[in-house]
């Protein structure tokens, strides 16, 4: 029952995919096919990545795939349409989007993301499918259908699509991305069956640097070695590859800091380590991270790191960090 409604609903996925695809190319799709021409976007990409377009319209979808033979009630539980109270319904996605289909690991479309292309939208920039029978947004990652068959051990995650999209254009085949929201254990789960390293590529802005460190907590907890690494150029990768080319980006990746290294160089920017008062501060806030790190030889060495830079002896911080995670137990 259940495993012949997910078919079902990868099957009208499909299909969906392919009307997207084709509106891309038509003469309804020109303006969206500009959008991607000019954000960089090759056609052997709109192919790889099977891009597409909805346009504005409340039922061509739904036109279309029930000419198929599609009923409008599966269609619905595809999340590809939404229910009016009369019981009619109408295309989930109506206001004209690039279309990104959202590939699992066995290669089914479980979902979309769609970008407005018009800046005077109030619908918000992207828009997903709705939490389906096969699309768990927690539980999937863009890009991994891709990413798996990379054999370096190590993915690097990033937060758009476009990021994805765009690296993987440029050559760099270990790019995935969360699926519009916060990443998740179970995604991290994901990951380590493909690889044990991560590379947190996010946003350079301040939400991007906080998404890092809690994406790095929860990659920790399931024992990945990860390192963040900073943008220098532009807001995100997508921006960074356009403007510095895919070798500029592998050479950030190699220098990515260790997420604890990151996580205190975040702590220290927040104080003022010549001020006596600051630096207790920092070393109290340091220590409470410390006291969280399993691995004591870890502990020790950033132990060494932080008395160094606040000027206190390695055993004075390291009797605190022992306070602190006695108190935690
Ligand atoms: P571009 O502007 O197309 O380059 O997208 P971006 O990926 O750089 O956008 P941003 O950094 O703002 O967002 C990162 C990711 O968060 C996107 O790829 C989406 O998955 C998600 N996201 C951003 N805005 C929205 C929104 O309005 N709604 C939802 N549901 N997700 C969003
Ligand atoms: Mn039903
Ligand atoms: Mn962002
Ligand atoms: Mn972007
Ligand atoms: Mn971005």
């Amino acid at each position: 029952e259940t495993a012949d409604k997910k078919k079902r609903i990868y099957e009208i996925n499909a299909e969906a995919g392919r009307y997207f695809y084709r509106c891309l190319a038509g003469e309804g799709g020109k303006v969206a096919y500009a959008y991607l021409k000019e954000r960089g976007i090759s056609n052997a990409t709109i192919k790889k990545f099977g891009l597409g377009f909805a346009p504005e319209g409340w039922t061509g979808l739904l036109q279309y795939l029930t000419q198929k033979g599609y009923k409008e009630h599966d269609i619905y539980e595809a999340g590809l349409a939404k229910a009016r109270d009369n019981g009619t319904y109408y295309d989930a996605f109506y206001d004209g989007r690039v279309m990104f289909p959202i590939i699992n690991v066995q290669g089914n479309i479980i979902g979309f993301g769609g970008r407005i292309i018009t800046e005077n939208s109030n619908t918000g920039k992207y828009l997903n499918t709705p939490e389906t029978l096969v699309f768990k947004k927690k539980e999937n990652l863009f890009g991994l259908n891709f990413a798996k068959n990379d054999n370096s051990g190590k993915l690097l995650l990033m937060e758009g699509y476009m990021d994805v999209i765009s690296l993987h254009q440029a050559g760099i085949g270990n790019a995935v991305a969360s699926l519009g929201t916060a990443f998740t254990p179970e995604q991290a789960r994901l990951i380590k069956r493909y690889a044990n390293k991560v590379v947190l590529c996010y946003d350079a802005d301040q939400a991007g640097r906080k998404a890092a460190v809690r994406a790095g907590a929860i990659l920790t907890d399931e024992d990945m070695k990860t390192r963040v690494l900073t943008i220098t150029d532009g807001k995100d990768p997508d921006e960074f590859i356009k403007a510095r080319g895919p070798e500029m980006f592998q050479i950030l990746v190699e220098s990515a800091k260790p997420l604890l290294t990151f996580r205190i160089d975040e702590i220290k920017k927040k104080y003022d380590l010549e001020d006596t008062e600051q630096i207790l501060e920092f070393s109290e806030e340091a220590a409470t991270l410390l006291a969280d790190v399993k691995n004591p030889v870890e502990q020790e060495l950033y132990i060494k790191r932080v008395a160094q830079e606040s000027g206190l002896a390695p055993d004075t911080l390291a009797a605190r960090v022992k306070v602190l995670q006695r108190k935690q137990v």
